[in-house]
C-alpha cells in the first residue's frame, strides 16, 4: 500500500504509540480527568458558585470563542486584553473583584507565568484558573502556584478526549459528574480510520472527517462529563516527553528554515521561547486576512491543514477588542508537532517559501504596513 502524505488536522491513532519503555511524565497530583477543558472549567465554576449569583469570569480578548460561548452558559464573561503578540497581559484592563474568576491562558505555550504569579500574589482574593492546553508540561504548569489549572489533552496528545484539572494550592476539586460522551468514541473511530487512510487503505477521507466533526460536536456538549475509558487507560502511558521534545525541535526547524525566506507579507509570531517552554505549533502572522486565506488554501492544495487559532467577529461571540479581532483575521497555525519527521517539516517549509517567492502569485494589495502588529 502506498502511504499518503499530509500534515495537520486531528491526530490519528495506532497502538504503536504505546511503547513498553517510555519516560513517563510526572503529572500534577491530585487531579481530575474530565472529557474536555470546557467540562473541567464548567464543573469548577458550578462547584464554587453554588447558591451564589451568576459568577463573573474574566477571559482574554484573544481566545477560542466557541469555548467562551460554553462558559457563558454559567458565567457572565468580562473581557480583558491579552494578546499573543505581547509578552504579558494588559493587567490594567483586568478589573477583577474579590471572588470573581479569571482565566489566564498560556498562548501557544510561549509564556513563563511569572507575570501572572506576581499578579496573583497581589490579588489573592481572585479565583485564577490557568489554561495550560497548549503546553501541559511547561515549567509554568508544573510549578504553578495558582488556585486552579487545567489542560485539554487532545490538542497536544493523540487522544480522542480528556482534560486534566488540578489545584496547585491543593484546593478541593469537583469530580466529573456527567457520563462519558459518545463523541469520544466517534473521535477514536475517526483516529483509527485516519491512520488506515494515511497508510494507504481504501478509506474515504469523508468517512473519518464526518466522525471527527460529529464527535467534536458531541464532546462540546459534555459540560461536566468524565473522560472516556480509552483515554483514562492510555493517557499516562503515552511518551509525552518524547512528543514534547519532538514538537519543540520541529517548530524550531520550521522557523529556522523560514528565516529570511518568507517576506514582509507574512512573519512568524515568534522565533524563540524561554527554557521550560515548548511551543504548541509554528504560528504565522500574515499582513492581511486575504493573504492568510490565500496561504491557507495554497497549503490545503498541498495537503497541509493549517488551523486558525482563533476566529472571532464572524457573527458569534466576539471580544470587541480591535487588536484581538485584527490578529484573529491574520493568524495561522502551521502544524509542526510530534507526528512529523525533519523531512516532513522541510517539505512544509518548502511549500511556504514557494508561496512567498517573488512572482509566485499576485498577492493581494495593499502592501503590508510593516508596523502592523508583526513581531
Ligand atoms: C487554549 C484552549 N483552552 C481551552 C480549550 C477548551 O478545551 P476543550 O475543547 O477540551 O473543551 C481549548 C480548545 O480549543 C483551547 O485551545
Amino acid at each position: 500500500m502506498k502511504s499518503r502524505w499530509e500534515t495537520g488536522s486531528e491526530f490519528d491513532w495506532s497502538e504503536n504509540l504505546l511503547k513498553p519503555e517510555v519516560a513517563l511524565a510526572v503529572w500534577p497530583k491530585p487531579l481530575e480527568l474530565f472529557a474536555s477543558g470546557r467540562a473541567a472549567v464548567l464543573s469548577l465554576l458550578r462547584l464554587l458558585s453554588q447558591g451564589a449569583p451568576r459568577p463573573r469570569l474574566h477571559v482574554p480578548s484573544f481566545f477560542c470563542m466557541e469555548v467562551a460561548t460554553c462558559f457563558k452558559a454559567v458565567a457572565d464573561i468580562v473581557w480583558y486584553r491579552d494578546l499573543p503578540t505581547e509578552p504579558v497581559p494588559d493587567f490594567a484592563s483586568l478589573q477583577a473583584r474579590p471572588g470573581e474568576w479569571v482565566l489566564a491562558v498560556n498562548f501557544f505555550g510561549l509564556r513563563t507565568g511569572s507575570a501572572w504569579q506576581d499578579w496573583c500574589q497581589r490579588h489573592d482574593d481572585v479565583r485564577l484558573i490557568e489554561d495550560h492546553t497548549h503546553d501541559p508540561l511547561s515549567d509554568w504548569a508544573m510549578q504553578s502556584t495558582a488556585p486552579y489549572a487545567f489542560a485539554s489533552l487532545r490538542k497536544t496528545l493523540p487522544l480522542p478526549d480528556g482534560a486534566i484539572l488540578w489545584s496547585p494550592r491543593q484546593l478541593p476539586l469537583p469530580p466529573p459528574l456527567g457520563p462519558v460522551s459518545l463523541g469520544a468514541y466517534y473521535k477514536l473511530s475517526a483516529m483509527i480510520l485516519k491512520r488506515a487512510y494515511l497508510q494507504g487503505a481504501g478509506i474515504a477521507k469523508e468517512d473519518f472527517r464526518t466522525l471527527q466533526v460529529q464527535g467534536e460536536e458531541m464532546l462540546g456538549q459534555a459540560d461536566d462529563g468524565a473522560a472516556s475509558d480509552f483515554t483514562r487507560a492510555v493517557w499516562r502511558h503515552l511518551p509525552v516527553l518524547e512528543f514534547r521534545s519532538r514538537r519543540q525541535a520541529n517548530v524550531q526547524l520550521l522557523l529556522a528554515s523560514l528565516a529570511g525566506r518568507i517576506n514582509s507579507f507574512c512573519q512568524p509570531l515568534f522565533s524563540s521561547w524561554s527554557r521550560g517552554a515548548a511551543p504548541f505549533q509554528a504560528i504565522l502572522l500574515c499582513a492581511s486576512p486575504e493573504i492568510r486565506e490565500q496561504l491557507r488554501q495554497h497549503l490545503i492544495q498541498h495537503h497541509v491543514y493549517a488551523a486558525v487559532h482563533w476566529r472571532q467577529g464572524d457573527g458569534g461571540l466576539c471580544s470587541e477588542d480591535p487588536a484581538a479581532l485584527d490578529l484573529s483575521r491574520r493568524i495561522l497555525t502551521v502544524p509542526a508537532d510530534h507526528r512529523y519527521s525533519s523531512e516532513d517539516v522541510a517539505r512544509v517549509a518548502q511549500l511556504l517559501t514557494a508561496f512567498f517567492s517573488p512572482g509566485a502569485r499576485p498577492l493581494p494589495s495593499p502592501a503590508p504596513d510593516p508596523d502592523r502588529g508583526l513581531v
